[in-house]
């Protein structure tokens, strides 16, 4: 197995990508990035993977791994929320592994993150079923049991109360509505009560970079599931890609 590989977390508003130990899930570079382009087009974005791996002079010999948002099945996007429609049939990996030279794994961004938070974080040597999201653009979720990932678990797109959950809990909401941490954790009280009772999972870890400051809303959420921040933050995505490189699923 490589040592180090390179993962690239490709977000509603940036793609950002750096090259982690394996080891120790450290990044061992610092994290390069650039803005999503728009339209955010298959062809676009490929092209700024391609900027993310020549800031960061990756070499030809460094597995790859890209986390995408939005599920893949058999390499192919079946639907998307939140980057351009263009995508949807698209063989992902295949196009990025033709257009960067080099053969790439893509893998969903939140089971990334999730992956991450297995291996190196929060989630590492939790027993029984673990469901971790990340609030950003959207709601991610990635679904671990006994430490194996269920990948493509869809949950930001659970209807509630007539909505689909993103459009009403996501970070990207908070800051578009200008809600409080309080209106906030309102939402998520909503969403999580609703994800625990579907699930009775024995662990809830929210990432996206808004789990940095989680001590303004997690503290107000009332579940019987305990609920932590993930502990790789923003770089889960990172780290997971990376991860998923080199066959760690
Ligand atoms: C997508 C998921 C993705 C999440 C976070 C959702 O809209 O459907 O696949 O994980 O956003 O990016």
């Amino acid at each position: 197995m490589a040592e180090y590989a390179c993962g690239i977390d490709i977000g509603g508003s940036g793609v950002k990508g750096g090259v982690v130990n394996l080891s120790t899930g450290e990044l061992v570079s610092d994290v390069a990035s650039v803005r999503t382009p728009v339209p955010s087009t298959p062809a676009s974005v490929t092209a700024a993977c391609g900027e993310v791996l020549e800031i960061l002079g990756v070499s030809a010999d460094t597995p790859v791994g890209i986390t995408f948002p939005a599920p893949i099945k058999k390499g192919i996007i079946p639907f998307i929320a939140n980057l351009d429609e263009s995508w949807v049939g698209v063989n992902i990996a295949e196009l990025m592994s033709k257009q960067l030279g080099r053969s790439v794994v893509v893998i969903n961004d939140a089971d990334a993150a999730a992956l991450g938070e297995v291996y190196f974080g929060a989630a590492r040597g939790v027993p029984g079923e673990v469901i971790v999201t990340t609030l950003g653009t959207g709601i991610g979720s990635g679904v671990i049991v006994d430490g194996r990932l269920i990948p493509n678990v869809e949950l930001g797109h659970l209807e509630i109360d007539g909505f689909d959950a993103e459009t009403r809990a996501s970070a990207r909401v908070k800051t578009a509505e200008n809600l409080s941490w309080e209106q906030f954790a309102q939402r998520l009280q909503r969403y999580y009560s609703f994800v625990e009772m579907l699930f009775s999972p024995d662990l809830f870890v929210v990432g996206g970079g808004v789990s940095e400051n989680h001590e303004k809303f997690m503290p107000l959420l009332n579940l019987r599931t305990p609920i932590i921040p993930a502990s790789l933050q923003n770089k889960a995505g990172i780290v997971g890609g990376a991860c998923a490189a080199t066959g760690r699923m």
